[in-house]
């Protein structure tokens, strides 16, 4: 059979592919065959938003053109005949006029990096094209799929927001009855006068939008017909009628039919499964059908679950409220549904089908008995879905040759009841539990007629707890029924402590807590329905436990000090320039690594790596690869020409070869002509192993003592005497899980091999370039001189490319080398998070001597942190740890050790804070226990113990122009901590099941490498006859804005306007043996070396400066050029005696040191774990600082970054060091809802830092451990309820080990139901996830 042309459009032109293979997606084919590389690859599976785009088309049912946002990763391109796809490209440009959109972005600074920018536009824009004037509800619901590691989001939402009809800013205008500047104060946004101004602001006009294409439109009344496309290894078949698809069914029982590649996608991405034929039913009426019937509304089973949602909104609105619970129960699995690009496109059908055990929907359609019509050529059936439906894991009982046609959702009946709870780690995630819970009544009782109770969860399957519910049947809806039930499913749905998924206690916990919330929903429903009180009222205390947590729009408010208006207008140092990339970033031009246009001989790298933590290699068998299509090499250590040898304290290898010491270590490459072939081949290579014991958890190295190196210690005055004096002596222990970096762009490099003298030219994604040129050197063999590493710009790096980006380009630079052609490797999300480390996980033992009044007195705390399979930078980050261990206090007597456990997992590395955070975490730890033992309050306790000006640090440095205590006033006071600390005890007292947590916390953070020669730094500046400088120094851009405040550093120093300056890129050939970007002192060291480099600039054009004083730049510029004079020159800077030995505990550490606190509110809920993020307020000392609003996006990205790490980012690894969380369906970094509803920033007015450049202070990595406070307002929420559902006073100690995510939340609210869940593990039980 002849393959069709497959007929689309992409912003306006047509595009016609006669081999279109059903396996590419629209991604791949934007990005590589139309060279539209705005749409960036974030995670491949649908979870991040990056490669958001729109797509257009006429749609039969509604007659009319509708526009959708999708994720083009999951989309084939097979399903876009006559459809048109809008990308960032197509909706505006900086080379002829930005979008609104784009311009509000860039302009609001909700751009750092820029890697998620593109994807965030095209959402807002989606949403503006289907209502031009959204609520702020819309726009947060528009944005919800969208994942940004960098701004914090505030300032997205902040620009998005001047879209919206109900909190658009309008710039202050006093006509406008909307003005943000009148509306009640929860809802108030502030604006620092210049952070932004919104009369900037290019006005959205709708009538601009491009049209869509004419020739589509004409093409809508043309007849459909099937189509084929014919793919390497898949054919997909477009069918066009029921009937066309009953026979193709017929024909090929085994094909799958694809609606919206939500689940096929991901399991022919991740899970390498072929589906040979794929049927795509997307244009068949009746599966797209919404019919109002007499018992229920049915959707046809391609029904989108967008339209789903809308069409139930609708019937909620119209119908009385008795017949729409089940409606709402949908609805609000849908609210924690994945995001709007998710929806758009993933099909009812598909859910149900796919039988997922923890799908949203299936526990609702099976608690209200959803009725299912389910057909096949010559047959239809129409079944009630029960607890027969899925005989198996992921098995239905629709046969091979029957699909389903349509479901028929019931509506609910007077006396009957219904609900739907889910519980994820993030309200959009996958659930742990999801739950549909119905009751019916007998008429005007509370008598059970009818009780279903389904789980999703809880099995291989979702499951009825039919044992249970059936004992209940002509039972009253009281105390006894919700004992016996509680009692009845402990037992039912008891898991074995192996369970796959794990959690076991949690999930047992929640199947009771979702139970009793939909009793006390019931009884508050009935008491309302109840005009003569015969059911009772609910009791107040209790209601609160049957609220949901609501996403309220967030306020938010910035406060930092404008510079003097004397300043003059070219001073830009100290004014809020947006990023000087951002708009470029914004319209999809700016250009990272992977984006840079293909060479024609170029190919493609996948990297092979080990499945095992510890084995001798046997065997490797390239024969499956080398039959996959364009197959060119497979690389491995023998192809090495240099040294095999690599790494910080060269203990890596380049790749492994006779030994694997982790699951992820590399042991080769397979190289190929595409990204695709590249992943076929790879899987094809099969390993042998001989497996070795393994340690993977701190525990296993303590017990075999395997560490790297001796000791680290600090020890300062007399712990014996300390102990001795000490009113009370509390010791204990704190486990700090790790965190992935999460960087929006994975690691990718280039490498070009230049064909004489060894020369090679790398484009790398890395924040050292330094280490990149000189480790693929030395595995080359040749010198340094011959490698040149360029970095134009990362979509961020956290630390995370400090280090490990170099296993990826040394492995790409020695492909280069072996088969002389360009090679490029980016890798996938799910291999980056497994490949190359994160923040170390921290076991800390601690015991702390203090006085009655809260005085410390003696501290000892032995640090152990799990370093990985090679050293890497841990020795550095245990001994930042160790240097904040103090955090901000006093602590005569102290001794802090730590040690660095050898294990086999991928080696850990750099990561914001480095240690820092958990360093004081564990202070401040001790820290609020100190506090509930002598029973005083916390922020008392923390006061009466902070550092004064001039005090010792306990590594013996003196504390100069020591802002902290100004910073903790001013928190404490605008905060209005105690005003608030009386509120928060009075909602706990009046609530039962919320309960509500307050906590101040202060961070002090060390300026500068602990490594002096680290701080060093070069800059390079040529001036050109035009009078435009080309400025260079050793820092990279990650989307910290360095790059401009190095010009704005330029611009002031040379007293030329910022737009005479330009930054390309950073190279080796331009700044040679550059520190890398990291340790937050790149402003400070780089800005001192580009100063310099300003000053001889500045001094050779003296001369004819004084020659001709009313002469302009250019004119001085030009006059030093026909002089022959150099406007070429470097600035070199090196940090001042920086030489703190931990041997002696002497010397000086840190330059200086950063300041700030935080006051956080939270509230949580004590029956699932969840938690809410009421208010934060942050005053930071950044000094001066020379750009606030990047210095204030630093402070928000910083802290939602620590709120991940404290709150919500659990790496799980399996007992074999398999690490289990690979993406963002697993793994859950913060997005857009879990910010606080309240956040107030302040920088610190008037605290110039007479030690960095221009007064500044150092911004990237001191915030983020502010979110400690979160931390600790959840333990002051946890604390309320343990003293109110136990006997526990408020005294009791008890653990929360970090992040605390909702199963540690609710498995320390003890109550009744955890009591019932209570598992006894047995000694030899293998647990589903370990602690590493
Ligand atoms: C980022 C992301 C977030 C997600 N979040 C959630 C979530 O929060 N909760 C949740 O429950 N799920 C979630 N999912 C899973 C997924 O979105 C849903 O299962 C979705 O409804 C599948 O629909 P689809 O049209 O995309 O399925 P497809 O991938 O197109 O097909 C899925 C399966 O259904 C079969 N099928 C489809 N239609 C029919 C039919 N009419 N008759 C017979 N078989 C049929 C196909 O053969 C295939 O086996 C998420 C997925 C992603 C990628
Ligand atoms: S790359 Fe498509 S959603 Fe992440
Ligand atoms: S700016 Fe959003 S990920 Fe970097």
């Amino acid at each position: 059979m002849t393959a069709d042309e497959l007929v689309f459009f992409v912003n306006g032109r047509k595009v016609v592919e006669k081999n279109a293979d059903p396996e590419t997606t629209l991604l791949a084919y934007l990005r590589r065959k139309l060279g539209l590389s705005g749409t960036k690859l974030g995670c491949g599976e649908g979870g991040c938003g990056a490669c958001t785009v729109m797509l257009s088309k006429y749609d039969h049912l509604q007659n009319k053109i509708v526009h959708f946002s999708v994720t083009a990763c999951l989309v084939p391109i097979c399903s876009l005949h006559h459809v048109a796809v809008t990308t960032v490209e197509g909706i505006g440009s900086t080379k002829w006029r930005l979008h609104p959109v784009q311009e509000r972005i860039a302009k609001c600074h909700g751009s750092q990096c820029g890697f998620c920018t593109p994807g965030m536009v095209m959402s807002m824009y989606t949403l503006l094209r289907n209502q031009p004037k959204p609520t702020m509800e819309e726009i947060e619901d528009a944005v919800e799929g969208n994942l940004c590691r960098c701004t914090g989001y505030r300032p997205i939402l902040q620009g998005f927001r001047t879209f919206a009809r109900d909190g658009g800013c309008c710039g202050g205008n006093k006509d406008n009855p909307n003005c943000c500047m009148n509306q009640k104060k929860d809802h108030m946004v502030i604006l620092s006068p210049s952070l932004f101004n919104p009369e900037d602001f290019m006005p959205l006009d709708p009538t601009q939008e491009p049209i869509f294409p004419p020739e589509l439109l004409r093409l809508k009344e043309a007849p459909q017909k099937q189509l084929h496309f014919e793919g390497e290894r898949v054919t997909w078949i477009q069918a066009t009628t029921l009937k066309e698809l009953l026979d193709l069914k017929a024909q090929h029982p085994e094909a799958k039919l694809v609606v919206g590649n939500t689940e096929i996608g991901i399991e022919m991405k991740f899970k390498n499964k072929l589906f040979p034929v794929i049927v795509c039913p997307a244009w068949i009426p009746e599966l797209n059908s919404v019919e109002h019937g007499p018992e229920g509304i049915t959707f046809g089973a391609a029904c989108t679950l967008s339209s789903v949602e809308k069409t139930l909104q609708e019937a909620i609105a119209k119908l009385p409220a008795y017949k729409t619970e089940v409606f709402k129960g949908v609805l609000e699995q849908l609210r924690c549904f994945g995001g709007k690009q998710v929806k758009s496109v993933a099909s009812i059908g598909g859910n149900i089908i796919t039988a997922s055990p923890i799908s949203d929907l299936n526990p609702v359609f099976m608690a209200c008995g959803a009725k299912l019509t389910i057909i096949s050529r010559g047959t239809s059936r129409t079944i009630q879905m029960d607890h027969t439906f899925f005989p198996g894991y992921r098995k239905t009982l629709v046969g091979p040759e029957e699909i389903l046609l349509s479901i028929e959702i019931p509506y609910s009946r007077e006396g009957e009841f219904f609900s739907a709870f889910k519980q994820a780690f993030r309200r959009d995630d996958i659930a742990k539990v999801t739950c549909g819970m119905r009751v019916l009544f007998e008429p005007g009782t509370t008598h059970v007629k009818e009780l279903a109770l389904c789980y999703g969860g809880m099995a291989d399957r979702t499951i009825s707890a039919l044992k249970t519910t059936r004992k209940q049947l002509s039972h009253f809806w009281n105390e006894k029924l919700l004992q016996e039930v509680s009692a009845g499913l402990a037992e039912e749905l008891k898991l074995s402590p192996d369970a796959p998924g794990g959690m076991v206690e949690f999930r047992c916990t929640l199947t009771l807590s979702f139970f009793f919330k939909f009793y006390l929903t019931v009884l508050q429903k009935l008491g309302q329905q109840d005009a003569e009180d015969k059911f009772g009222r609910l009791d107040p205390t209790l209601a609160s436990a049957t609220l949901v947590f609501q996403e309220d729009p967030p306020a938010n408010v910035q406060f930092y000090q404008e510079v003097p208006k004397c300043h003059s207008e070219e001073d830009v140092v100290g004014r809020p320039l947006p990023h000087l990339a951002a708009a470029m970033q914004a319209s999809g031009e700016a250009v990272y690594c992977d984006d840079m246009p293909r060479y024609d001989n170029e190919l493609s790298l996948r990297l092979v790596t080990s499945t095992r933590a510890h084995a001798k290699i046997k065997s490797i068998d390239i024969s499956e690869a080398q039959k996959v299509p364009g197959f060119v090499s497979f690389i491995s250590a023998d192809d090495v020409p240099g040294s095999k040898e690599t790494g910080l304290a060269n203990d890596e290898t380049v790749f492994a070869k006779d030994k694997v010491t982790c699951v992820g270590h590399i042991i080769g490459a397979v190289v190929t002509d595409t990204p695709e072939h590249t992943q076929r081949a790879a899987q094809g290579v099969k390993i042998t192993y001989e497996d070795l014991p393994a340690i993977i958890t701190i525990e296993d190295a303590i017990k075999n003592n395997s560490f790297y190196g001796r000791e680290v210690k600090i020890e300062k005055g007399d712990l014996k005497k300390g102990f001795s004096e000490a009113d009370y002596v509390v010791s204990g222990e704190l486990y700090i899980g790790g965190q992935e970096h999460f960087y929006l762009e994975t690691h990718c490099t280039i490498a070009v091999p230049k064909g004489e003298a060894g020369e090679m030219e790398l484009f790398v994604s890395t924040q050292n370039t330094m280490k990149t040129q000189s480790f693929v050197a030395n595995m080359l063999g040749v010198p340094a001189n011959r490698i040149v590493v360029r970095v134009k710009r990362m979509g961020g790096g956290f630390g995370g490319k400090e280090t490990r980006s170099t296993v990826v380009s040394t492995a790409v630079a020695l492909a280069a080398y072996k088969t002389g052609c360009p090679v490029r490797c980016m890798l996938d999300r799910d291999e980056d998070m497994l490949i190359t480390g994160g923040r170390h996980p921290f076991l800390a033992r601690y015991k702390v001597g203090f006085m009655k009044t809260g005085i410390i007195v003696a501290l000892e705390v032995n640090h152990y942190s799990n370093a990985g399979n090679t050293v890497d930078l841990s020795e550095r980050v245990t001994k930042k740890a160790l240097l904040h261990m103090d955090n901000c206090y006093k602590i005569p007597n102290i001794r802090g050790t730590g040690r660095l456990c050898k294990t086999n997992l991928p080696s850990n590395t750099a990561f914001r804070g480095f240690g820092g955070p958990q360093g004081m975490l564990i202070a401040e730890y001790w820290m609020s226990e100190v506090a509930v033992t002598c029973g005083l309050p916390a922020e008392e306790v923390r006061r009466k113990n902070l550092y004064k000006e001039g005090d010792l640090t306990h590594y013996n440095q003196k504390l100069e122009e020591f802002t902290l205590s100004r910073c903790w006033d001013e928190c404490l006071a605008s905060s209005q901590y105690h005003a608030r600390r009386s509120e928060v005890d009075k909602f706990n007292r009046e609530n039962y099941w919320k309960k509500r947590g307050l906590c101040i916390i202060p961070t002090k953070f060390g300026i500068g490498y602990i490594s002096h020669f680290l701080n060093q730094a070069g800059a390079l500046i040529h001036v050109y006859t035009d009078g435009s400088v080309l400025l260079t120094h050793g820092g990279t851009e990650m989307g910290q804005g360095l790059h401009t405040k190095m010009v704005q550093v330029a611009s002031t120093a040379l007293k030329i306007p910022v737009s005479k300056i330009y930054i390309s890129e950073t190279s080796t050939n331009t700044v040679p043996n550059a520190t890398p970007t990291a340790a937050s002192v790149s402003s400070d060291i780089n800005g001192q070396a580009v100063y310099k480099a300003c000053q001889t600039i500045l001094k050779r054009l003296e001369p004819f400066k004084k020659k001709n004083p009313s002469g302009s730049w250019e004119d001085w510029v030009i006059a030093a050029y026909e002089d022959a004079v150099s406007l070429s020159t470097t600035g070199f800077y090196n940090a001042p005696s920086l030489d703190y030995s931990f041997e002696t505990n002497s010397g000086r550490a840190y330059n200086y040191l950063s300041y700030g606190v935080a006051c956080s509110e939270v509230e949580i809920d004590c029956l699932t774990g969840d938690h809410k993020n009421i208010r934060t307020d942050i005053v930071m000392d950044v000094g001066c600082s020379l750009n606030p609003a990047i210095d204030i996006g630093q402070v928000e990205g910083a802290f939602v970054q620590g709120m991940g790490l404290f709150t919500m980012e659990e790496l799980l690894y399996s007992p074999e060091g398999s690490l289990l969380t690979r993406g963002p369906s697993t793994y859950k970094i913060p997005r857009f809802g879990n910010i606080p509803n309240e956040f107030r920033v302040s920088l610190l007015r008037d605290s110039p830092n007479k030690k960095a450049i221009y007064a500044s202070k150092a911004v990237g990595e001191p915030p983020l451990f502010l979110t400690a406070s979160i931390f600790f307002a959840i333990k002051d929420a946890i604390r309320a309820a343990r003293a109110q559902h136990t006997d526990h006073g408020t005294k009791e100690l008890f653990r929360l080990d970090s992040p605390a995510t909702p199963e540690k939340i609710r498995n320390a609210c003890v109550d009744k139901f955890t009591t019932l869940c209570a598992t006894d593990v047995p000694e030899n039980c293998k647990p589903w996830s370990v602690r590493v």
